[in-house]
């Protein structure tokens, strides 16, 4: 979480990195600062709260070509003015913007600056004090960067304005994400491309473990050992208006109405001119060859690996197993012989899959990242990726990664199924189009799920979903989104598990939203409401059409019963939107929460 920005150039470099640190907003937004370079002098302007908040608070008359930004998610002392970047050194020549957690920070402290008062409790400040301790012992900065960097044991992306070297900002990347932007007479750094596309689309990698000078007329890339890498830069395929919200009152409302058209696109991009699915030959190979198939991820990302597993069996008859991230490094199972490892990660950069990802590429095994962020870090250290073609997700809560995820699963599983020569009753583009078309219809009717909203969550204090099968899974996401943007107490159960103990919570009036898409349970889910019911619960069914049922009821367009998920979510991703909208939450940026959690 975290992130940075930085610009060297002539241009009014305040304006730059705020605009920049707004779109960095989703990575963490309970402080933030930007330290600029005036004439002879460093100008440090911090905050708690939001860069709304930082742009009151800095000084318009600073005039600027060079400064860092920060915007924080706390992870080592809490959000304040003071903890937040830029830090300082002592003397204040050096000053620095971090991203990544230093786990070595307590040793280092002790080793080289016991005698020193730091200002702040971060782990961040131990990386400024030691540059400056460096400089003051071999009198040359880049030398005490070097030094620096390479006793620092965790994650890092980092840059550092030295004040009596004001043409060049030092620059470093380990695990967290980190790219240099071009530009003519100006570069930038920045956490990701979104921040600096108002001034490039021209953007160098970088790899782990290398520092980078930067300065306004050009950048030297260097492993820590000082050799120099030479990258060609690549094009940044975002349009400005991919990031905008347009005419939307939030991005969660626009990423969940861009959903039927990420559909499409999702089959374009898996489909040849032969009307077959388009996938690397190497990931039909890895599918092919391994016995059995482990999903890792986090979340909603999570939930979609529930689907997926039940795709990849169903339809593929490959035995899946899925895990929880942060669970699975330190309690593994044991393994297949041929495992194939499936990384589900909507941004590509959590640290709980990447340390994962890290033991499984040192056990020699295979790993697919399926993500939205092409050269993700999770995408690079895998030996195969799928992309979602989602298009940015800018709202902490996920909704069209979600449904790409499935999909792109989906198109795995029948793939893999018609590698094997099984037999397929549909055709599954045809019916990701008729999903598209079903979520399409099911957003134009956001009024009635506002009113669902309204009269079953304008007040509680709790609500519970409930499903069978494929829609217990589904229960679990829209649990999931309800509780992170709106607060209530949600919880998602498995309609059969209900009598062994969860139903003692329903009380009179207690919100139920029950799934019922699925045929082989429509009865026996519909026995569960009314065991809620009898005790007083405020039920709302969910169901598909063609389904047998009674009363008022949501009823989703007719899709393949498989890919049901896919279209039954929608409903409840926008009564969670309208839940913490009439709760007054600010829901493209809940508390406590950032979109791409790079801490374990
Ligand atoms: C919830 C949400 C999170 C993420 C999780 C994993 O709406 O977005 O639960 O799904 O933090 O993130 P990724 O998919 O980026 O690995």
């Amino acid at each position: 979480m975290c992130g940075i920005v930085g610009y060297i150039g002539n241009q009014d470099s305040k304006e730059i990195l705020l605009n920049g640190l707004e779109k960095l907003e989703y990575r963490g937004y309970d402080s933030a600062g930007i330290a600029v370079r005036s004439s002879n002098d460093v100008n440090v302007f911090k905050v708690k709260g939001r860069i709304a908040t930082l742009r009151e608070a800095v000084d318009n008359s600073v005039e600027t070509t060079t400064g860092i930004g920060h915007t924080r998610w706390a992870t080592h002392g809490e959000p304040s003015a003071t903890n937040a970047h830029p830090h300082q050194s002592t003397s204040e020549r050096f000053t620095l913007v971090h991203n990544g957690v230093i786990e070595n920070y307590l040793e280092l402290k002790k080793e080289y600056l016991g005698d020193i008062q730091f200002a702040s409790e971060t782990d961040t400040e131990i990386i400024v004090q030691l540059i400056e301790h460096f400089a003051k012992e071999t009198g040359d900065t880049l030398e005490a960067f070097r030094k620096t960097v390479s006793k620092l044991h965790g994650s890092y992306a980092l840059a550092v304005m030295d004040n009596e070297n004001p043409d060049v900002l030092y620059v470093a990347k380990n695990k967290s994400p980190l790219l240099v932007g071009l530009g003519d007479e100006y570069n930038v750094v920045a956490s990701d491309s979104m921040a600096m596309l108002q001034v490039t689309d021209q953007f160098v990698e970088l790899m782990d473990e290398e520092i980078v000078i930067v300065k306004k007329d050009n950048v030297t890339i260097q492993q820590l050992d000082g050799t120099v890498m030479s990258r060609e830069p690549f094009t940044a395929e975002l349009d400005a208006s991919d990031i905008e919200k347009g005419t939307y009152p939030h991005f969660m409302l626009k990423e969940i109405d861009e959903q039927p058209f990420v559909m499409r696109r999702i089959i374009q991009e898996y489909q040849d001119d032969q009307d077959n699915i388009k996938l690397d030959e190497d990931v039909r190979q890895a599918v092919a060859d391994c016995d059995r198939i482990y999903i890792i991820a986090a979340g909603t990302s999570y939930h979609a690996g529930l689907i997926g597993k039940e795709f990849l069996e169903k339809i593929a008859q490959v035995p899946t197993e899925v895990h929880i991230a942060s669970e699975f490094s330190y309690n593994m199972p044991l393994l297949s012989e041929k495992p194939l490892f499936v990384f589900i990660s909507q941004s590509g950069e959590t640290a709980d899959l990447r340390s994962v990802l890290v033991e499984v590429n040192k056990l020699g095994h295979k790993a697919l990242t399926i993500t939205n962020v092409q050269g993700s870090t999770l995408s690079r250290e895998s030996h195969y990726t799928l992309l979602l073609h989602a298009g940015p997700e800018i709202a902490v809560a996920s909704t069209k990664a979600y449904t790409a995820q499935m999909a792109v699963l989906a198109i795995l599983a029948v793939d893999t199924a018609q590698a094997k020569g099984l037999t397929l009753d549909f055709d599954p583009m045809k019916e990701l189009g008729i999903v598209a078309n079903a979520i399409e219809a099911l957003c134009d009717q956001n009024e009635k799920l506002e009113q669902v909203a309204k009269d079953y969550l304008s007040t509680t204090r709790n609500c519970f979903f409930i499903g069978r099968g494929l829609d217990y899974h589904v229960g679990l996401e829209g649990a999931l989104k309800l509780k992170e943007i709106s607060y209530i107490q949600a919880e998602g159960f498995a309609g059969g598990e209900l009598k062994h103990g969860t139903i003692a919570l329903i009380e009179e009036g207690t919100p139920v939203i029950a799934l019922a898409t699925q045929e082989h349970v429509n009865s026996s889910i519909r026995s569960n409401v009314s065991e809620v019911v009898t005790r007083g619960a405020n039920a709302c069914i969910i169901s598909l059409e063609g389904l047998e049922r009674e009363g008022d009821e949501i009823i989703l367009p007719s899709v393949h019963t498989l890919l049901a998920p896919l279209v039954s979510v929608v409903p409840m991703q926008l009564i969670s939107y309208y839940a913490a909208l009439h709760r007054d939450c600010d829901v493209d940026k809940p508390r406590n929460l950032a979109k791409s959690v790079t801490v374990e």
